[in-house]
């Protein structure tokens, strides 16, 4: 941190020959260090502008640390360590290397120039290879030029705000369901939960009752029979409840809780199962099936492409017709439309790097930093969040483009391999910042990478705590 410090307040560097860049060079202690003393013990002349610091490995380089580099003043970054099979601690480059896949892929999606951040695997005996890879960052961050937009939109940029497709243009969204439907599913709601309530089978219920506007829902606790006809469903049912159960079990471990879910929603159960936040047995799943969310007379972007009705996991299935214990088969599955936002996606990708970038920069702009993402995200549990930490403070509390730069990258990489998809981020933010866009481009990347999808099985390893020995790494 002091180097990244000492880095920032260095004025930027000009010599005769013009401006120098500043790349800071995170090692490891082992190899590539090693590899730079040997360097300099050869006598081996390369490019001054490198400040090294020090790891005890390239698994304890957080890409949080890059991204304070980048937000400190460095114009470039290298990080290298030893070659695989080569680590002192058997696996943290291994582990690394799928970290760093991500966070590479990530400033791709957000147009960061690729010639900023480098990685390399660097031994011991490689000194020569250490003074190439400086000279090589050196030459390539020089041609970017100095790093003055982390944060900011490129200035001059004549296309500022590129245009994304209609998300849902030529797309027909389903029908909503009728208001004779959603009485009778209300219906059938309230009398299971009143039966499991009174049975002993769950001691809370959380649901949804009719908020104070028209039309709006909002959550529900119910912890007597006779308070569930307060409980309602309809179309409007838009918030993930799944948020509030680690709270809850945290309080009482042995609860058993019922959850009225959408298919969407219930995918979050997996993550936390699978993070130890919850077990399976301490939740009663009461599906309804969804034909999808409105809002405004539009339906939720994030509905066009869901295929179940009702989560799989689901314990009790409510339909107009009565109750059913289980989910629906699979024979009772819809036919689904494209995600509109794939199209967005692809747009984006087919801007250039500084657009991008541009586009980004103006969406994070727009944040309050308000945290009302981080609050709805059923996967941000952590007792006290990085941004809530001030000592060191790694994540700027102004409002300012470093700061929400930086919050909403690194929180990005927090739910890499973990988002389900809810877009309750996107939902709530109350500046419309397309975090669903961001979420859904990192979890296509790791379906793509590492054919892995946080909602499917709570037994597997998350794809940033584990790896494989032929892992791509084209980018080293
Ligand atoms: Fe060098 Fe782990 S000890 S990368």
């Amino acid at each position: 941190m002091d180097q990244l410090v000492e880095a920032r307040e260095a004025p930027e560097r000009t010599t005769e020959k013009g401006w120098e860049p500043r790349i800071v060079a995170m090692v490891c202690n082992w190899c590539t260090y090693a590899g730079a003393d040997m360097a300099g013990t050869a006598r081996r002349v390369y490019a001054p502008s490198v400040r090294i610091v020090r790891f005890l490995c390239t698994g304890r380089i957080d890409p949080l640390f890059i991204v304070k580099a980048f937000e400190q003043g460095a114009d470039g970054v290298v990080v290298s360590g030893c070659h695989p099979g080569d680590c002192h601690y058997v696996q943290g480059n291994l582990l690394a290397r799928r970290r760093f896949t991500v966070f590479q892929a990530l400033m791709d999606f957000l147009g960061l120039d690729r010639r900023r951040l480098h990685f390399a695997w660097i031994s011991a005996s490689e000194g020569v290879k250490w003074s190439r890879i400086v000279d090589e960052a050196t030459a390539a961050v020089r041609e970017a030029g100095p790093l003055r937009h982390w944060g900011r939109p490129v200035k001059g940029n004549s296309s500022a705000q590129p245009l994304l497709p209609d998300t849902d243009a030529g797309i027909a969204p389903r029908d909503p369901p009728s208001a004779e439907e959603n009485q009778l599913i209300t219906g059938h709601l309230q009398e299971l939960v009143t039966n499991l309530l009174s049975d002993g089978t769950v001691s809370t219920v959380i649901g949804y009752t009719a908020g104070s506007l028209p039309q709006q829902m909002v959550p529900l606790f119910v912890n007597e029979p006779r308070d569930a006809s307060t409980l309602g469903w309809n179309e409007h049912c838009a918030n993930n409840l799944v948020i509030y159960l680690p709270q809850v079990l945290k309080k009482n471990r042995d609860a058993k809780i019922g959850l009225v879910t959408k298919s969407c929603d219930a995918r979050a159960l997996i993550p936390l199962i699978r993070e130890g936040q919850l077990r399976r047995e301490q939740i009663v799943l009461l599906g309804i099936p969804c034909r999808g969310m409105w809002n405004q007379g539009k339906m939720a972007a994030k509905c066009y492409s869901c295929s179940e009705e009702v989560s799989p996991f689901t314990d009790w299935t409510i339909t107009p017709e009565g109750t059913k214990k289980g989910s629906l088969t699979s024979a009772e599955r819809r036919q689904v439309s494209p995600d509109p936002r794939d199209r967005e996606i692809a747009s984006l990708g087919s801007f250039l790097p500084e657009e991008r970038w541009d586009y980004w920069q103006r969406q994070f702009d727009r944040c309050l930093r308000c945290y009302a993402c981080r609050a709805v995200c059923p996967l941000c549990y952590c007792a006290t969040c990085i941004s809530d930490k001030n000592r060191p403070q790694w994540i700027p509390t102004t409002i300012d483009g470093k700061g929400n730069m930086a919050w909403n990258v690194v929180r990005a990489m927090h739910l890499a391999g973990r988002c389900i998809g809810c877009d309750e981020c996107a939902r709530v933010c109350p500046a419309g910042i397309r975090l669903d866009l961001l979420n859904r481009g990192l979890v296509q990347e790791i379906e793509r990478r590492f054919d892995f999808c946080s909602h499917v099985n709570p037994e597997s390893s998350p794809p940033l705590t584990t790896f494989q020995p032929d892992d791509p790494d084209e980018f080293i």
